[in-house]
């Protein structure tokens, strides 16, 4: 996966990505209530740091990090692989608005996905 963060920066901004991604995470009414009192921007540069340590493949700890930063959510405002799916539906619409390529956004979607039952169990 090592040039993987290459390939998408010689297409489109990773910064400009994830702009789009999260507008469209606030805006979809099926997991907008889990931003609320979140800081968003704070929240757009962790998600920023992290996607680009996933991309370079240097991300360490990820599923019991992830699954730490989500547990609340998890416990208290009741997330499941529901919002999970629609969040990215978000993601695969951002990398669309920037007319990604298939075999570089499909690449993305899979490491993105892989992490679905870190962010939901910590596993
Ligand atoms: C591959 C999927 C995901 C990744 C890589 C990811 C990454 C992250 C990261 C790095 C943080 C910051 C953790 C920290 O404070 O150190 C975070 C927090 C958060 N994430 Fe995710 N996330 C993912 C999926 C989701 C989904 C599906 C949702 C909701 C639909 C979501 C909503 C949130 C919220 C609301 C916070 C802030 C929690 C708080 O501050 O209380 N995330 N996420």
């Amino acid at each position: 996966m090592g040039n993987l963060l290459h390939q998408l920066t010689e297409q489109a901004s990773l910064q400009d990505v994830i702009a789009v991604f999260y507008e469209k995470m606030l805006l979809d009414n099926r997991i907008q209530h889990l931003f609320l009192n979140v800081d968003v921007a704070n929240l757009q540069r962790k998600q920023h740091w992290f996607f680009t340590t996933l991309m370079l493949g240097t991300a360490q700890g990820t599923a019991e990090y992830l699954g730490k930063s989500h547990r609340n959510l998890v416990h208290k405002k009741g997330m499941t692989d529901e919002h999970f799916d629609a969040a990215m539906e978000c993601l695969q619409a951002a990398l669309d608005t920037y007319k990604v390529s298939k075999s570089v956004s499909s690449q993305i979607m899979d490491a993105a996905i892989s992490l679905k039952s870190a962010v939901l169990t910590g596993k």
